[in-house]
């Protein structure tokens, strides 16, 4: 399965703070935002990564995470010349993606929490794969409604009148159908190709899945100054308690098999001094301590 980070848009909600560097480049807490949909696609076993971004923005996040060997990982590059809606993004990565399936995450996006993913990962094989996860203000998101048996029966983009609390969280699973069903779909009143329209298109299929996340599981949101210095409040209280980053895509790495101790070492080596490397340096320690 290949993975796509999409980190576009203009981020004028965090207007000025993006005036130099985009919204997915924003510190939360410790650490860049885009080092957490990349923490997730790793851990869901992904190893090979296209991010889409801005022309002005991609040198920026080419900067940050190179072509991804450092983190045991590859990455590619491609530009959305516009923003024409997060669907274009199988149609901008159609070379990258061949004849795989692919899970798409938007660039804004943290999730923590029990292994939530592992198994929608880990058992896919074809059709789509999305999730539900309560929200207390579902019209500013893609809305699943469910019937009495849990079966998704709905989904429709932020709408006026929400049928249920339960919103569509930015990662996507589906099978490689995703990009002939994109080319299908006519732009929205907005002028986009909507991921809910795709979603609906499989739902329509029969071959969607939507699995609801629980109680337990944090997704996120960083696209305010509010929200984004909350969800810094939030990784610094876990991480501080717990001693365990989140969002650390190179621990990630390691506990997925794409880098050995050894390698996960060396790396720590080329950082400067400083709390990040100490991190890395002490899941070494811990993991030699283990074998
Ligand atoms: C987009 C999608 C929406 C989804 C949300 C998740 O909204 O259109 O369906 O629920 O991402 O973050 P946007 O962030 O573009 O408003």
């Amino acid at each position: 399965m290949k993975g796509i980070i999409l980190a576009g848009g203009a981020g004028s909600r965090l207007y000025p703070l993006t005036l130099v560097a985009s919204k997915q480049l924003q510190p939360v807490y410790d650490k860049p935002m885009i080092y957490h949909p990349l923490t997730t696609l790793i851990e869901g076993g992904i190893r090979e990564i296209c991010l889409i971004s801005t022309p002005h923005d991609l040198p920026r996040f080419q900067q940050l995470l190179g072509d991804g060997s450092r983190m045991g990982i590859s990455i590619e590059y491609r530009e959305q010349a516009k923003p024409e809606g997060i669907a274009q993004a199988f149609l901008i990565a159609e070379s990258f993606i061949g004849a795989d399936s692919v899970a798409l995450i938007l660039g804004d996006n943290i999730f923590y929490g029990s292994n939530s993913f592992g198994p929608a990962f880990e058992d896919f094989t074809t059709g789509a794969t999305i999730f539900g996860y309560h929200v207390n203000d579902p019209e500013r998101y893609g809305v699943v409604e469910f019937d009495a048996s849990g079966k998704a029966i709905s989904i429709e983009e932020k709408p006026a009148v929400p049928k249920s609390h339960f919103a569509v969280p930015g990662l996507y699973i589906y099978d490689n159908e995703v990009v002939g069903i994109t080319k299908n779909s006519k732009p929205s009143a907005r002028g986009e190709l909507e991921i809910t329209a795709v979603n609906v298109e499989y739902l329509n299929r029969g071959t969607l899945r939507v699995e609801k996340l629980n109680r337990g599981f944090a997704w996120l949101d960083a696209g305010t100054s509010t929200s984004l210095h909350e969800a810094s409040a939030y990784v610094q209280t876990i991480e501080t308690r717990t001693g365990i980053k989140i969002g650390c895509p190179e621990e990630a790495s390691f506990r997925s098999g794409f880098l050995t101790i050894t390698q996960l070492a060396e790396i720590a080596k080329t950082m400067p001094n400083c709390e990040y490397r100490s991190y890395l340096e002490g899941v070494v320690k811990e993991a030699n301590q283990i074998e």
